[in-house]
């Protein structure tokens, strides 16, 4: 981390970017550069390097200098960390191109005591985690990979509120790129009609009356090509991404930096005002209420019709028989 910025990213290279993406199109000499940060034309070359080493392709011509092609633009903590209003959720950024997992590189950070808000964000995992022990598919390009840390002072019984206050929030990031609102699956899946886009994995460190962190682990299908080339066909199944719905591409950038501002506004709002407001978002996200539907745990499978989330997060089912089970665990499969 240099300089203490959001992205990571030395301040001088920031600057150079922010200066190449004014003059749209016109070359900006290593001279002009060179003086206006007091910087030798080595050093301007030197962060040049590595502003292209971040995906910037940044034209070089010896007699007029460097130009940006405005027309591309990557995916990199750089970009993420301008124009992000948070105060404390993605800063910093820690962004990585290829990882087995984001939640396990989160999990050491908070470990070593990185600070509440830290997020971790890779353009690929090799061994992406879902619920339950599932696998989570996530091929270079296409998807958002995040994982959050949150350090909250509240018992470790109340970390489920948790993983359902982000699922509230990666709705309201993504409705806002969607011409159709998306519905909340319990706990945390996103499903645009009726395929997952989205998933939630929460993962806490707890002494038996404190929380020590959660990370948050946040899966978003962006713009992961339909038609079963990228996913495997069990998940192509199952399984659709923003753009297939949509038919247009959406920035990972702005629905990265739209999810970051909602997991904030969520979380300061659960901290002031408790889990009602999150437990009425979701039971309004979710339209599962007189839904039948069958719930699977380990060793146990029953159906019911779903009455909504109770005021710890437990999803209440209604049984033929009309008792009232309490899920805290496990998953449901919804009917028709
Ligand atoms: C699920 O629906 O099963 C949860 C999927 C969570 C996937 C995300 S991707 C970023 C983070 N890192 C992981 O390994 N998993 C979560």
């Amino acid at each position: 981390m240099m300089g203490g910025r959001a992205d990571g990213v030395s301040a001088t290279t920031a600057r150079i970017m922010e200066l190449l993406k004014k003059p749209h199109g016109h070359y900006l000499s290593g001279q002009e550069l060179s003086r206006h940060l007091g910087i030798s034309r080595a050093a301007v070359w030197k962060h040049i390097t590595a502003l292209r080493r971040m995906g910037y392709a940044i034209e070089a011509l010896p007699a007029r200098g460097y130009r940006f092609s405005s027309s591309t633009c990557p995916y990199n903590a750089l970009e993420i960390a301008s124009g992000l209003t948070t105060k404390v959720i993605g800063r910093p950024i820690h962004f990585h191109e290829e990882v087995a997992s984001t939640n396990e590189i989160a999990f050491t950070m908070a470990k070593e005591s990185a600070p509440e808000g830290t997020a971790v964000v890779a353009n690929r995992q090799s061994a992406g985690k879902g619920r339950l022990g599932r696998q989570w598919e996530s091929p270079p390009d296409g998807g958002i990979y995040t994982s959050i840390i949150l350090r909250p002072a509240i018992s470790p019984r109340e970390a489920p509120k948790l993983s359902l206050l982000a699922a509230v929030a990666v709705a309201e990031a993504v409705g806002g790129f969607l011409s159709h609102p998306p519905t909340v699956k319990w706990p945390n899946d996103l499903l645009i009609q009726g395929k997952k886009v989205a998933g939630v994995l929460a993962e806490m460190n707890a002494e038996m009356d404190r929380i020590n962190f959660i990370v948050i682990g946040v899966g978003v299908n962006v713009n992961v090509k339909s038609g079963g080339e990228v996913f495997s066909p069990e998940v192509q199944a199952i399984a659709t991404s923003l753009s297939a719905v949509e038919g247009v591409e959406i920035s990972r950038v702005a629905l990265l930096q739209a999810l970051f501002g909602k997991v904030e506004e969520w979380y300061n709002r659960f901290l002031r005002d408790g889990f009602m407001p999150v437990r009425e978002a979701w039971n309004r996200y979710s339209g599962m209420a007189g839904r039948r539907v069958t719930v699977r745990q380990i060793g146990a499978a029953f159906d019911g019709t779903v009455l909504g989330i109770d005021e710890d997060g437990a999803l209440l089912v209604k049984e033929e028989r009309g008792i009232v089970t309490r899920v805290t665990d496990g998953d449901v499969v919804v009917g028709r």
